[in-house]
């Protein structure tokens, strides 16, 4: 049973998505239970420690996986994470395929997204009388997104795949597209396809927290019509390469909790970025 406190700044948060639990190396020291002003996140928030530096975990799906992709508290766990001093946060994704190249299993850092969500999710601080516009024609850190490719790119031999770059479609579900769908998403130039991008990188940039995702492919989306998505295959490639979206965390967070990557991890470059910023203490 760990404490339910812990009484020093956090700066990196890991939110895990489908299949990622655990983190490589990295002990827990305690289970956080913060509330904000928009009630409780998906799970408690472990704190996790390695070499003296502690990163905060979320499982953005709860911890037994009951959260649908449209029931998922964003807001909540953007403002507890944001209230423990998170400045840096990397997110897991499960993802369909919609290139050949890449591959079920293949991992891709993506740097753009489009939104198919269905304007049903709060997906915003800024409302009731606090006003305030953000700029994200660039949704994903580049900075981290270098680390995460250096990484990975030192695990090539282990047959870690990734792609550098990429455009994420986030679509609203919990149904997956339709063929027609599918292939106008190929059509508009998406790389991957999840219903789990947004509202996360919307709120992380008005909460000026660098955000990038990690996006694991699981299957070719219905465009590819040898094998329909359905759960059981998103599953069984997540269970196939949840040690290496282990492993790759665990490097990643390795890098970034090195004393030259201290500017990158507290976002200074977005600090003061937003207009009437929500104090989320
Ligand atoms: N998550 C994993 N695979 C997916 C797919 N094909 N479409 C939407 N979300 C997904």
């Amino acid at each position: 049973d760990l404490p339910n406190h812990f009484d020093r700044p956090v700066h990196i948060a890991v939110i895990g998505g489908t299949g990622l639990g655990k983190i490589e190396g990295y002990t827990p020291v305690a289970a956080l239970q913060p509330m904000t002003p928009w009630g409780a996140p998906s799970s408690p928030i472990l704190i996790l420690e390695h070499n003296g530096v502690p990163v905060a975990f979320l499982a953005r799906h709860g911890l037994h996986h009951h959260l649908a992709p449209h029931e998922i508290p964003s807001r909540a766990n953007m403002a507890a994470l944001r209230s423990l001093g998170v400045r840096s946060i990397i997110a897991f994704s499960a993802v369909g395929s919609l290139r050949e190249e890449i591959r079920p299993m293949d991992f891709v850092v993506p740097d753009q997204i489009i939104d198919r969500t269905k304007g049903v999710r709060p997906f915003t601080f800024f409302e009731g009388g606090v006003v305030g516009h953000v700029g994200f024609a660039d949704p994903f850190d580049a900075g981290l997104a270098d680390v995460v490719a250096k990484c990975a790119a030192a695990m090539r031999g282990d047959g870690v795949k990734l792609h550098r770059g990429g455009v994420v479609v986030c679509m609203e579900g919990p149904q997956f597209s339709t063929r027609a769908e599918s292939n106008m998403y190929r059509a508009w130039g998406g790389s991957v396809i999840n219903m789990s991008a947004l509202p996360e990188a919307k709120l992380a940039r008005e909460a000026e927290m660098a955000y990038q995702m990690i996006c694991m492919a699981t299957d070719y989306d219905c465009w590819h019509t040898t094998d329909d998505v359905d759960v059981a295959m998103v599953m069984k490639y997540m269970a196939a390469n949840s040690e290496n979206a282990k492993h790759l965390v665990g490097a990643v967070l390795d890098e970034l909790c090195k004393q030259e990557n201290s500017d990158l991890v507290l976002a200074k470059h977005l600090a003061g970025t937003v207009q009437g910023a929500v104090k989320f203490m």
